[in-house]
C-alpha cells in the first residue's frame, strides 16, 4: 500500500454505510451519549465541510463538521474523527483536521471547536477554550474543550450554551 493511493473528498450520502462503520469501530455503541453527540443530534453536519479519506476506494477515515452557535460564536463542531486501525499513525487524522479547518475558514466559520485531548489538537492550531466557559448539552471534562479561533476576539464571546444552528 502507498501512499499515494489515498485520497481525501468532500463527503456525500454514499460514504455513510463506511462512516458508520469506521465509527463504530473507533468508539463503540456508547458514542452517541456523548455530549458531542447530543449537539450532533439537534441537526445535520454539513457535507460541504466533512471529509473521508480512501485508499483504492475504501472509506478508511472520516471527519465530519456540524454547524454550532457557541455562545456568540458561529462556528463549527468538529468531530467524529476517526481513522481505521490499520491506517493508523500515516498522519490521515491530521490532514482530514486541516483540510476540515481550512474548508471552516473559506466558508466564513468563526471557530473550529471540539471536545478531544490537547496534546493530539495543540499542534494542529487548537486552543483551550476558558474553563466552563461554555455549557454542553451533557457533562465535558473542561480541560479537554478545545478551539481554532478564525477571527478575533472569538475567546471573549465563547461564553454561554453551545448547541446546534441552522
Ligand atoms: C485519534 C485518531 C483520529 C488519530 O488518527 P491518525 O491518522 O492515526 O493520526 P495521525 O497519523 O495524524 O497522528 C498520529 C500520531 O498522533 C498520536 N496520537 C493519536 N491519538 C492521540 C491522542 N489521543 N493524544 C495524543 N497523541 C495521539 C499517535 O501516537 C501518533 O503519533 P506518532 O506520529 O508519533 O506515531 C485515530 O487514532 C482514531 O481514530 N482513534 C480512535 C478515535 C478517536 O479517539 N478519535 C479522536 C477523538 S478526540
Amino acid at each position: 500500500m502507498h501512499k499515494h493511493d489515498l485520497v481525501y473528498l468532500t463527503e456525500d450520502a454514499s460514504h455513510d454505510a463506511a462512516i458508520e462503520h469506521i465509527n463504530e469501530e473507533a468508539f463503540g455503541p456508547g458514542r452517541h451519549t456523548r455530549a458531542a453527540a447530543r449537539i450532533r443530534e439537534q441537526g445535520p453536519h454539513d457535507l460541504s465541510l466533512s471529509f473521508i479519506c480512501a485508499d483504492d476506494g475504501e472509506t478508511i477515515a472520516s471527519v465530519r463538521m456540524t454547524p454550532v452557535l457557541a455562545g456568540a460564536v458561529k462556528g463549527h463542531l468538529l468531530g467524529p474523527l476517526a481513522v481505521r486501525p490499520s491506517h493508523k499513525s500515516r498522519g490521515i487524522g491530521r490532514e482530514l483536521v486541516r483540510i476540515a479547518i481550512d474548508a471552516a475558514r473559506r466558508k466564513g466559520s468563526e471557530a473550529v471547536i471540539l471536545i478531544g485531548d490537547p496534546p493530539y489538537y495543540g499542534p494542529l492550531g487548537f486552543e483551550k477554550v476558558a474553563y466552563n466557559a461554555l455549557t454542553f448539552p451533557g457533562p465535558v471534562d473542561p480541560s479537554r474543550v478545545l478551539v481554532v479561533p478564525l477571527v478575533g476576539e472569538t475567546h471573549t464571546r465563547l461564553k454561554g450554551t453551545i448547541g446546534w444552528r441552522k
